[in-house]
């Protein structure tokens, strides 16, 4: 039997209810296909901290290592958030993790599902067939460069530094994404100020002349970030650098309605990790009320891109609309008659069980 290893990184917060809902829809898919799931789990973040003293364990790197693929959870806790003297954050973790993996691509897909248009705060027209996926760079910019702060405490400094190569690997991932999407792809920077904006723009311009096909349009970051309220639906592939990705990002994700319903994929050389978009919420912590949509959809990114089951993933985001239309939703999609993390969680896995039976 075919296995696939399958790194868990449940993480702080609702990281670990949302996770064991999606380790549960992956269970219900291996059930019938054959293929077979081998988890196992280490700790990252917060949680890492208070075991270890270390955001990132030796251990979980080694373990991420050995996995065909990761499924993380969410990072972050108060207890660092309101402390600016803390010399170890949970954060430090993931962006370590991203850079040692080199996770070098972040895919963000953005979609407004029709039966949740009323809980959009844009109005319905506005988001009737958003379909875009934001492409961010994951592992340079700001996040990386050389940090300062003086002395005597006045002064900070955070560099930006992005190389050639840097921008083209994941130029070609944005373009080969958009081959398979409408052919257009959308540049975001900030060229009228950054000098690695304008490097951004001169790469693009050269990868583009091997990619005739494509349509490509410059956007500055100030510009796109009012282009994704006023119109969604024109975008296809937006490519940007990581702190842009970064903004614009949490900006498109609520016009879904809910934060909690969007996956990720950082992919890089080798392994890949997904990863639910939203935060480690910890005021929701335990009380299964969390959104497990966004690790679900995570684990169906995860089925297509990393090994390939694209039937299984298209059922799992068959699965997911089903429940959504059928009502089975956590409180932030109806805060009147809602589900616990786990009912949804049950809900969508018997869904795939049914579908799979049928399709497979
Ligand atoms: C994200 C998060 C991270 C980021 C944080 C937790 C470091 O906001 O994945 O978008 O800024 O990249
Ligand atoms: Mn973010």
């Amino acid at each position: 039997m075919l296995t696939k290893k399958i790194g868990l990184l449940p993480g702080d917060g609702i990281g670990p209810e949302v996770t064991a809902e999606a380790v549960k829809v992956l269970n219900a898919v291996s059930k019938v296909t054959g293929v077979n799931f081998k988890f196992s789990e280490a700790t990252i973040g917060a949680d890492a901290i208070r075991k270890h003293n270390n955001p990132l364990p030796d251990s979980t790197l080694q373990m991420c290592a050995a996995s065909d693929a990761v499924l993380f959870g969410a990072i972050g806790s108060p207890e660092f958030d309101n402390n600016p003297d803390a010399k170890i954050r949970p954060e430090q973790g993931l962006l370590k993790l991203r850079k040692e993996l080199e996770l070098f691509a972040n895919i963000r897909p953005v979609k407004a599902y029709n039966s949740l248009a009323h809980l959009s705060p844009l109005k319905s027209e506005k988001i009737k067939n958003v379909n875009f996926i934001v492409v961010r760079e994951l592992t340079g910019g700001i996040y990386f460069g050389d940090k300062n702060l003086s002395l005597d405490g006045q002064t900070a400094t955070d560099t930006c530094t992005y190389s050639v190569n840097e921008i083209e690997r994941i130029a070609h991932v944005a373009f080969a994404i958009a081959k398979s999407r409408k052919r257009k792809l959308t540049l975001v920077d900030k060229a009228n100020v950054l000098e690695t904006s304008r490097l951004w723009r001169k790469t693009i311009a050269d990868i583009s002349k091997s990619y005739p096909d494509i349509l490509v349009e410059t956007m500055y970051v100030d510009n796109a970030a009012m282009k994704i309220i006023q119109e969604p639906a024109a975008f296809d592939v937006v490519l940007t650098e990581n702190m842009f990705g970064d903004i614009l990002t949490d900006e498109a994700s609520v016009i879904s309605g809910s934060i909690g319903l969007m996956p990720s994929a950082s992919i890089g050389k080798k392994i890949a990790l997904y990863e639910p978009i939203h935060g480690a919420y910890p005021q929701a912590a335990g009380k299964q009320i969390a959104n497990p949509v966004g690790a679900i959809l995570s684990a169906a990114m995860m089925l297509e891109t990393s090994f390939g089951m694209m039937v299984e993933a298209a059922i799992i985001e068959k699965a997911v609309s089903q429940s959504l239309n059928f009502g089975v939703c956590t409180p932030d999609i109806n805060p009147d008659k809602n589900y616990s993390t786990s009912a949804v969680g049950n809900a969508i896995a018997s869904l795939v069980n049914e579908e799979v039976i049928q399709t497979v």
